[in-house]
């Protein structure tokens, strides 16, 4: 039975990236296959500064050992990314800084940028330029762009606008990918190649 884990980048409370991560969860739980779906939500739960220590004022809120343990343990992610400024915001920078050890080598993602207007295109270019070296995390060819998001994805179908109806179409259409994919790469992570130690970072 597959594990996934919904990565929500926004690191301010209650945000359009929970919400989004949340039409996942419910989206990926109707599947027989999944058995678990969790979201880490990088705002209520912060990890510290990667590399920074209790000295200089980072005291973890997080279990960052059982947290490893349950990423290691998962076999496909969401990774919900809003747009900032045109970039990645600096804590979910620091999620890929606490796991590029293994735990998301060989498994496929899907990315998810969210933009309260007409951006969202930067974070999911910067995360494919940047985040998968030594993460080794592989991220589908296929990728949802939430524009105007609070007037997509709302529980309350009063707030939706025209796109809402096509948009979950199209989210469920990349779920329907993303198990393919977690499927596919079991096959992969299996191999006598996967088990190779020689090379312990990308290039
Ligand atoms: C610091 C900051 C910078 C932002 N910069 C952009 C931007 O460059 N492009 C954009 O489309 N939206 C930008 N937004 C709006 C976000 O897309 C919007 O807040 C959206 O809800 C996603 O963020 P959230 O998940 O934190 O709610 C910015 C928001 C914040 C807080």
């Amino acid at each position: 039975m597959k594990q996934i884990v919904v990565v929500s980048g926004s690191h301010r409370l209650g945000s359009q990236s929970l919400k989004v991560s949340k039409v996942f969860r419910a989206s990926l739980m109707e599947r027989g296959s999944v058995s678990d779906v969790s979201i880490l939500d990088l705002a209520s739960k912060p990890l510290p500064l990667w590399g920074m220590d209790e000295a200089q004022g980072q005291i973890s809120q997080v279990d960052l050992t059982e947290l490893k343990n349950k990423i290691a343990a998962a076999s496909g992610f969401v990774i919900v990314c809003p747009e900032w400024h045109g970039m990645v915001p600096a804590a979910l920078k620091n999620f890929f800084l606490h796991f590029s050890g293994g735990e998301l080598a060989h498994k496929p993602a899907l990315l998810t940028s969210v933009s309260s207007s007409i951006g969202g295109a930067y974070p999911i270019s910067e995360l494919r330029a940047s985040s998968y070296k030594n993460s080794r995390i592989c991220y589908l060819p296929e990728h949802l762009i939430v524009r105007n998001v609070e007037s997509v994805l709302n529980e309350n179908s009063a707030l939706n606008n025209g796109n809402h109806n096509l948009l979950m179409e199209r989210l469920v259409f990349c779920v329907d990918l993303l198990i393919e994919y977690v499927d596919a790469f079991e096959r992969i992570r299996n191999a006598e190649i996967f088990s190779t130690k020689r090379f312990k970072n990308g290039m």
